[in-house]
């Protein structure tokens, strides 16, 4: 292709993904492929000869869109949302086109520096306390990781690193409801996941404080040393909230590293009205969040943030000849501050989103967002069939249907049935969680382009759905 070729289809391409979001809500929310089906259409072997770029495109439309599951259309209410935006979108082009390999500054001083700076905007943005030092990484999984791994030295001094596990038995605290990435991470970091205690919850399915302090207790009795304890604000299943100042306390008396995540709902802290979810943040070791999530920022862009920004460095630091620069000690050799070596120009598009929506522009989608849960949730209350199964937090409703002429104990198999006519008409995607050992329903209003005409569209389709089943 040549730069003038380039710039023809570039157009060209613009155009499809005008044209693409233009008409998104045609299509079904959630692909209606057989396993397979894509495989199949796409030939065994790649082109000896260059192909036209208007058959490849053409081949996008009738081979690759059909096995889409479209996450930016509006009635995407399934699990959290992974959202893109115009801003976003045109960022992630300009990254695509500087095509930077930003692992220390002197690969691209303005790659590191736009991320420093955009780390500090988002701490002033909410209000995330000041001695923090952040970093860009690309998931949440990786960032949990790279807490365990710094807890991990903290709690050895740095001798894990140099000598391995060798006879010391550490272990690690979460509540049953936090994400499958602690799993993981306290699988890769050597922890082992038996090491993995998972506390107990209370009525609102948030951390017991009083389980997580018996059972540092009897560990240290055991033999065990307390590594790290794990902190969710927003659970994936219902939003849950542990109570980040008291589990401080506990992680301050015991000396433990206190990791907090927030990967979805950290984006609200943008709102005054809920940064009281921030309050014992001062004494957190290390904290994220996604913008990727519900900051209308391509994926991937999860904003992790540290207390101590040595620990973190001495964790992951690495010094090989050809990676010796002058400028090393003075600037941010982001390299240092995770797993990658090789990283994307990823602040790029935060900047162009934040830049774009302004502060004021970014809230008051947010509170728009929270609005339409609670307007579902009234919804959900006015209705005889259906019930809250727990109080509504923020912009996601978790709910069942359970008409009273049917036996309770067929709503699973009811509401399973429900979900999945719900998902099969293409007019919206919602998925599933465990509360209780009961299958509910969770909605998460949260689409970037999601409008009101939606809101009353999913309602309509979740009732109409319901009324066939009968
Ligand atoms: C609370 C929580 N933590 C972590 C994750 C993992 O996020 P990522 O896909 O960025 O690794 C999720 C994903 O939904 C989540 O809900």
């Amino acid at each position: 292709m040549t730069i003038e070729e380039f710039r023809k289809h570039g157009h060209e391409t613009v155009d499809w993904i005008a044209d693409y979001y233009s008409t998104i809500e045609k299509l079904p929310v959630k692909s209606r492929v057989q396993p397979g089906e894509i495989f199949s259409q796409i030939p065994d072997s790649p082109p000896d000869k260059a192909e036209a770029y208007s058959t490849i495109l053409e081949d996008l439309n009738t081979k690759i869109i059909p096995g889409m599951t479209h996450w930016q259309h509006p009635n995407f209410h399934a699990y959290f949302p992974g959202n893109s935006s115009f801003p976003s979108l045109l960022g992630e082009m300009v990254t695509s086109a500087l095509a930077a390999q930003c692992m220390v500054w002197d690969t691209s001083p303005a790659a590191a520096e736009l991320e420093e700076k955009m780390m500090l905007w988002l701490k002033q943005m909410m209000n995330l306390p000041k001695s923090w030092h952040g970093v860009i990484q690309d998931t949440a999984s990786t960032g949990t990781l790279v807490a365990l791994l710094s807890a991990r030295e903290n709690t050895s001094r740095h001798d894990i690193n140099l000598n391995g596990f060798g006879e010391r038995k550490f272990r690690v605290y979460c509540s049953s409801q936090t994400h499958s990435s602690i799993d993981k991470a306290v699988k890769i970091a050597g922890i082992g996941i038996s090491n993995l205690v998972k506390i107990d919850t209370d009525q609102n399915l948030a951390m017991d404080v009083k389980h997580l302090k018996q059972s540092i207790m009897k560990d240290i009795d055991q033999g065990f040393t307390p590594c790290a304890v794990v902190s969710t604000l927003g659970t994936t299943g219902t939003m849950a909230m542990d109570p980040v100042p008291e589990i401080a306390e506990v992680c301050r008396e015991f000396g433990i590293w206190h990791h907090v995540d927030a990967a979805y709902v950290g984006s609200a802290f943008l709102l005054p009205e809920y940064q009281h979810y921030t309050k014992g943040f001062e004494t957190v070791d290390s904290y994220l969040f996604n913008p990727h999530k519900w900051m209308f920022t391509n994926f991937d862009c999860s904003a992790y943030f540290v207390r101590d920004r040595d620990c973190l460095i001495k964790t992951f630091e690495i010094l090989p000849e050809y990676l010796k620069t002058r400028s090393r000690g003075k600037v941010n050799d982001y390299r240092d501050w995770g797993i990658q070596l090789g990283r994307r120009f990823r602040a790029l598009k935060l900047w162009f989103v934040i830049r774009d929506f302004g502060v004021s522009g970014l809230q008051s989608k947010m509170r728009q967002h929270i609005g339409f849960s609670e307007w579902i949730e009234d919804k959900i209350n006015d209705h005889s069939d259906f019930e809250m199964v727990v109080p509504r937090i923020m912009n996601m409703v978790v709910f069942r249907y359970c008409p009273g002429n049917i036996d309770p104990d067929h709503y699973d198999k009811l509401n399973e049935q429900l979900l999945d006519r719900i998902n099969q008409s293409g007019s919206a995607y919602l998925t599933h969680t465990k509360v209780s050992g009961n299958y509910v329903i969770r909605l998460v209003t949260a689409q970037t382009y999601l409008e009101w005409k939606h809101v009353e569209n999913v309602w309509k389709v979740i009732v109409e759905e319901s009324e066939k089943i009968l």
